[in-house]
C-alpha cells in the first residue's frame, strides 16, 4: 500500500514521477504529492484525492523539470486523506524531503519528544516525525543522517529521503515494505514496485529488510541499515512494459480477465511432461523422501488468494491425500497453528508482500518449517524468503481487483497437487493423465468462456439497483461462490454473500424475497442434484436464480430464469473457467454503476501493512 517513486537523473523529474506513480496508483489513491530539489531549496506540491489532482495542480509547464525529485500516492493509515497529510513530508526548515510505505509504530512518543524539542507539526501522519527525524539527528550527510533515523524508528517501513543540501543523492531504505532500485545509464530510480520504472529500466536491485540504497545519476551503493557495504545481484525483469498497459481496453481489469487464457497456458507451460503423463516441479528441488514426509499442509493466504487455498485443499485432499487446512492469514499469525515437524506451509501470494501472509511464512520458517510461496512477483519477498517458489506467470496485475492472478494460482495449486500424489503414489496413472489433459484444454476453454460477456453485461444491467446478491454452491463451487461474491461486493459495491447451497436454510433463506438475484453454481456433477434441490428452494421464494452449468445440461434451465453455459470439462478443474463468468459479472456491474472499476474505493493492490 502507497507508492513511490525516486527518480534521479537528466530527464525532468515530474515526467518520471508521475508516470511512475501513475503505475502506482492501484497501491493507493487518497492523496498524491511530489518533491524535488530545484535551486538549492525543496518544492513540494501535493493533493488530496487522484493523481489527477496533482497533476491540475501542477499546471506550470516549468514546475518539477529539475532533475532529482521523489513522488507518492498514499492509501491512508494515519490520518484521513487530505492535502496536509499526503505526502512528502517535510522537517521544520524545509530542508529535507520524505516518502513513506508503512507505518512508524513508535511516532507518537517520538512525536511526544520532538514536540517536546520545539519541533511543528503540520499533519496527523506517522510518517512526519521521520522528517524532523532527519532534522535533528542531521549529521551533515544524508547516508549517515538516514542510518541514525533508522536507528530510532519502529515498524515497516519503505523510505526515500531527499536533501537540499545535496542535490544529487537519494537514501532509500527498507524495512518490511517493498523497495527497488531501477538501474539505468547515467540515472536511476526507486520504487515500490516494478511496473513503476518498466519503462525506463528492467533492471533492478531487489532491497532486502534492513538494506538501504544511496541513488545518485551514476551509480548505486547498497549497505545494510547498519551501514555494512552489501553486493547485490541484478534482478532482470522479464516482464514487457506492454503488459502493463491498458492495452485498448477500457480497464486493466477487464484487460487482465481477457489475458487468462494466456496466462493459464504460461503457468502451466513446461510444468507438464510433453507426452501428457506426469508433471514436471523439479524447480521446486524437493525430494521424494521430503515429498513423502508431508504429513499436513497449511495453506495461508489473504483474500483472493485465500479463495484459490479453498480449491487448493480440495485438489491435495483428493489427490495427494494430504490433510490441508486453509487460513486467512491474520488469523494464523495469531492462532498458535498445530504445525508438526511435517507440516508444508504453502503461501498465497500475489503480490508476494502482504504483511499478514509475510508473517505467516516468517512464523513459520522460524519454527522449522518448509515453507512454499505461490507467488506472481519474482523478486517479491515472499519469493525470495521461502524455501521453494512456484511463480504463477500471470504477468503484472494492476487492477485492484484479482482475476489472472487467481486462476494461475489455481493452476499452480492443481500442478502442486497433482505433483504430490504423483510421487506418493496416491493417484493412478489414468486419473493423473485425464486432470492432466483437462488441464491442457482450460486455455481454450477459457477462450470460449469469454463469448458470454455480453449476456452476463446485461444481467448486469438488468439488476444494476440490486442491494443484494447471493451466491450459492456445493463443494469446489462454494468455494468459487466466495470468490463471486468477494468480486461483486469489492468492485460494485453491492452486498453480496456467498453460502454452501445446503446451509442456505439453516437461516439465510429467510433474507431470499422476491426478485432478489441469486447466482447458483453448479459444476459439481456428483453434487448436482442436491444442488438442483437448493435451487428450487430459493426459486420458491421468488429469487431470481442466474444459474452456471456445462454446456449440454438441459436440466438447469429448467429450474432457473437463466443459464450461462460453461465449455465442458472436468468438474474438478472446473474452477478455473467457472470464475471468468463471476468475474465479468462483478466488472460489468462496477460499470454500470459508475464506479472506478480499477481503483474501488477504500482498497489498494499489495497490503503491506497489518
Ligand atoms: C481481491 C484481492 C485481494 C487480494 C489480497 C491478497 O480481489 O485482490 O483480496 O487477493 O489482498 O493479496 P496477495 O495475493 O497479493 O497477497
Amino acid at each position: 500500500m502507497c507508492g513511490i517513486v525516486g527518480y534521479v537523473g537528466p530527464r525532468p523529474v515530474r515526467d518520471v514521477v508521475i508516470e511512475g506513480l501513475s503505475r502506482l496508483e492501484y497501491r493507493g489513491y487518497d492523496s498524491a504529492g511530489i518533491a524535488s530539489v530545484e535551486d538549492g531549496a525543496i518544492h513540494v506540491e501535493k493533493a488530496v484525492g487522484r493523481l489527477s489532482n496533482l497533476v491540475d495542480r501542477l499546471s506550470d509547464e516549468g514546475a518539477f523539470s529539475g532533475h532529482i525529485g521523489i513522488g507518492h500516492t498514499r492509501w491512508a493509515t494515519h490520518g484521513r486523506p487530505s492535502d496536509d497529510n499526503a505526502h512528502p513530508h517535510r522537517d521544520c526548515r524545509g530542508r529535507f524531503a520524505i516518502v513513506h510505505n508503512g507505518i512508524v509504530e513508535n511516532y507518537l512518543q517520538l512525536r511526544e519528544d520532538l514536540l517536546a524539542k520545539g519541533h511543528r507539526f503540520t499533519s496527523e501522519t506517522d510518517t512526519e516525525v521521520v522528517a524532523h527525524l532527519m532534522e535533528e539527528l542531521d549529521t551533515g550527510d544524508l547516508f549517515t543522517t538516514m542510518m541514525a533515523v533508522a536507528r530510532q524508528i519502529r515498524g515497516a517501513y519503505a523510505l526515500v529521503a531527499m536533501s537540499a543540501e545535496d542535490p544529487n543523492t537519494l537514501v532509500a531504505l527498507r524495512k518490511s515494505s517493498p523497495l527497488v532500485v531501477g538501474l539505468g545509464t547515467g540515472e536511476n530510480f526507486v520504487a515500490s514496485d516494478i511496473p513503476a520504472i518498466l519503462e525506463y529500466t528492467r533492471d533492478v536491485y531487489v532491497l532486502d529488510d534492513g538494506q538501504m540504497a544511496v541513488v545518485t545519476r551514476d551509480g548505486v551503493q547498497c549497505f545494510t541499515l547498519e551501514g555494512q557495504p552489501v553486493a547485490k545481484d541484478v534482478l532482470h525483469v522479464a516482464w514487457d512494459p506492454v503488459a502493463a498497459e491498458r492495452g485498448g481496453y477500457d480497464h486493466f481489469m477487464l484487460k487482465e480477465i481477457h489475458e487468462q487464457p494466456k496466462a493459464i497456458r504460461d503457468t502451466l507451460s513446461g510444468r507438464i511432461s510433453p507426452d501428457g503423463t506426469r508433471v514436471v516441479l523439479d524447480e521446486l528441488g524437493w525430494s521424494t523422501e521430503f515429498i513423502q514426509s508431508i504429513d499436513r499442509i497449511h495453506i495461508v493466504a489473504c483474500g483472493t488468494s485465500w479463495h484459490a487455498g479453498l480449491v487448493g485443499k480440495a485438489v491435495m485432499e483428493r489427490f495427494a491425500q494430504i490433510p490441508v487446512n486453509v487460513e486467512v492469514a491474520s488469523e494464523y499469525r495469531y492462532s498458535h497453528p498445530l504445525q508438526t515437524d511435517h507440516t508444508l506451509v504453502v503461501v498465497i501470494t500475489q503480490s508476494g508482500e502482504t504483511a499478514d501472509t509475510l508473517a505467516a511464512l516468517r512464523d513459520s520458517k522460524a519454527r522449522g518449517r518448509r515453507v512454499l510461496a505461490i507467488t506472481n512477483v519474482i523478486g517479491s519477498s515472499a519469493a525470495r524468503e521461502a524455501d521453494a517458489v512456484l511463480l504463477t506467470l500471470a504477468g503484472p496485475e494492476i487492477a485492484v481487483a484479482s482475476t489472472k492472478a487467481y486462476t494461475t494460482q489455481l493452476v499452480a495449486l492443481y500442478l502442486l497437487g497433482l505433483y504430490l500424489a504423483q510421487v506418493r503414489g496416491t493417484v493412478d496413472d489414468q486419473t493423473l493423465q485425464e486432470v492432466l489433459s483437462a488441464l491442457v484444454s482450460l486455455p481454450q476453454a477459457a477462450e470460449q468462456v469469454l463469448d458470454a460477456a455480453p449476456r452476463i453485461e446485461q444481467f448486469a444491467l438488468d439488476y444494476q439497483d440490486a442491494r443484494d446478491c447471493f451466491f450459492i454452491g456445493r463443494g469446489l463451487d462454494y468455494a468459487l461462490s466466495l470468490e463471486g461474491a468477494l468480486k461483486l461486493k469489492e468492485i460494485s459495491y453491492i452486498h453480496a454473500e456467498a453460502y454452501a447451497a445446503g446451509e442456505l436454510k439453516h437461516g439465510t433463506l429467510a433474507l431470499i424475497t422476491e426478485g432478489v438475484p441469486v447466482i447458483a453454481l453448479a459444476t459439481q456433477t456428483h453434487l448436482y442434484e442436491k444442488t438442483l434441490s437448493n435451487i428450487k428452494e430459493v426459486k420458491a421464494r421468488d429469487a431470481f436464480v442466474l444459474g452456471l452449468t456445462f454446456a449440454g445440461d438441459d436440466e438447469l434451465q429448467k429450474s432457473v430464469d437463466e443459464v450461462i453455459y460453461l465449455p465442458q470439462t472436468m468438474p474438478v478443474v472446473a474452477p478455473i473457467v467457472t470464475v471468468i463468468p463471476l468475474q465479468l459479472l462483478a466488472y460489468y456491474a462496477a460499470v454500470v454503476r459508475g464506479n472506478d472499476v480499477d481503483k474501488p474505493r477504500n482498497l489498494a493492490k499489495s497490503v503491506t501493512v497489518e
